[in-house]
């Protein structure tokens, strides 16, 4: 049975699909990426990180139930704490890690763990408020194997 649709109409039709599609595909890739994160009730410097990912567009998901359990659940050891943990797309995020840099680990997608910044460097994010009076301490970003055996530096903040 012949198309009622003309063949030179059908390639027009099939060039506006697939413009569509081209536009629609950015538009799901820029839908928020879901962070969960376990934190104490009580952290201020937390709430202030979960601030900057909110800035920079992650959904951020909160439990406050402390992070000890989740740190140890999701495989960190100890030596890479803070005071909060958070899983993104399947990587572990310990500590102030910044938004650009989990960016980037979403983006090269590193067989890893995730990241951690250990302790509480002054001046990431989260740890610049106007009570650190513009102090910036150097940190690094640290990129965690599987098994939390080792590390490499992901990111050198100086
Ligand atoms: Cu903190
Ligand atoms: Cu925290």
């Amino acid at each position: 049975m012949p198309s009622p649709v003309p063949a030179t109409r059908r390639g027009v039709l099939a060039g506006a699909v697939g413009i569509g599609l081209l536009v629609a595909l950015p538009a799901l890739a820029r839908a928020p990426m879901r962070v969960e994160v376990w934190k104490s009730p009580t952290c201020g410097c937390c709430g202030d990180w979960i601030a900057h990912m909110r800035e920079a567009g992650f959904e951020v998901q909160i439990h406050d139930t402390g992070n000890t359990a989740a740190r140890a659940r999701l495989g960190l050891p100890a030596k890479y704490g803070s005071c909060h943990t958070a899983l993104v797309a399947g990587y572990v995020l310990e500590g102030h890690v910044p938004a650009a840099d989990v960016v980037r680990l979403l983006r090269e997608k590193p067989a890893a763990l995730g990241l951690a910044v250990p302790g509480m460097p002054v001046g990431s994010p989260g740890m610049d408020g106007p009570e650190y009076g513009g102090r910036r301490d150097p940190y690094d970003t640290l990129l965690v194997e599987r098994g939390g055996g080792g590390h490499r530096v992901f990111v050198a903040h100086r």
